[in-house]
C-alpha cells in the first residue's frame, strides 16, 4: 500500500511549497527533492561527502540521529544551523510527514 507524506520546503521569500512524497520507494530526502526539480546539487550522489544537499529542518518529527560521517560533514559547514542535516542521509518514511525545511546549499 502506498502512503504519501507531505513535506514543506520554505522558499527564500518565506513561502511554504508542499511536496507530496512517496514512502514506498526507498528514496532519500535528497532524491525526492531532486525529483521535484528543486535546486539541490548533491554532487557526491548521496555518499555524505559533498554537503551540497544540506538542508535546515525547521520543523520536524523526531528523526534518527546523524551518523558520524554526516556529523563530520555538518561540523565543517560555514552555515551550520541547529536543524542542519544532509538530506541524502534522511530516508523518506512516514515519520517525516509534516517536516518543514529550507535548502541551505546556496545560503
Ligand atoms: S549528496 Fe553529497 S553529501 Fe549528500
Amino acid at each position: 500500500m502506498q502512503e504519501d507524506i507531505t513535506v514543506y520546503v520554505e522558499t527564500e521569500a518565506g513561502e511554504k511549497v508542499a511536496l507530496s512524497l512517496p514512502t514506498d520507494m526507498g528514496l532519500s530526502l535528497m532524491e525526492a527533492l531532486k525529483a521535484h526539480e528543486l535546486e539541490i546539487m548533491a554532487t557526491c550522489g548521496g555518499m555524505a561527502l559533498c554537503a551540497t544537499c544540506h538542508v535546515e529542518l525547521m520543523e520536524s518529527p523526531e528523526l534518527p540521529e546523524p551518523s558520524d560521517d554526516e556529523l563530520y560533514m555538518l561540523e565543517n559547514l560555514p552555515n551550520l544551523r541547529a536543524g542542519s542535516r544532509l538530506s541524502c542521509q534522511i530516508k523518506v518514511t512516514p515519520d517525516l510527514d509534516g517536516a518543514v525545511l529550507r535548502l541551505m546549499a546556496n545560503h
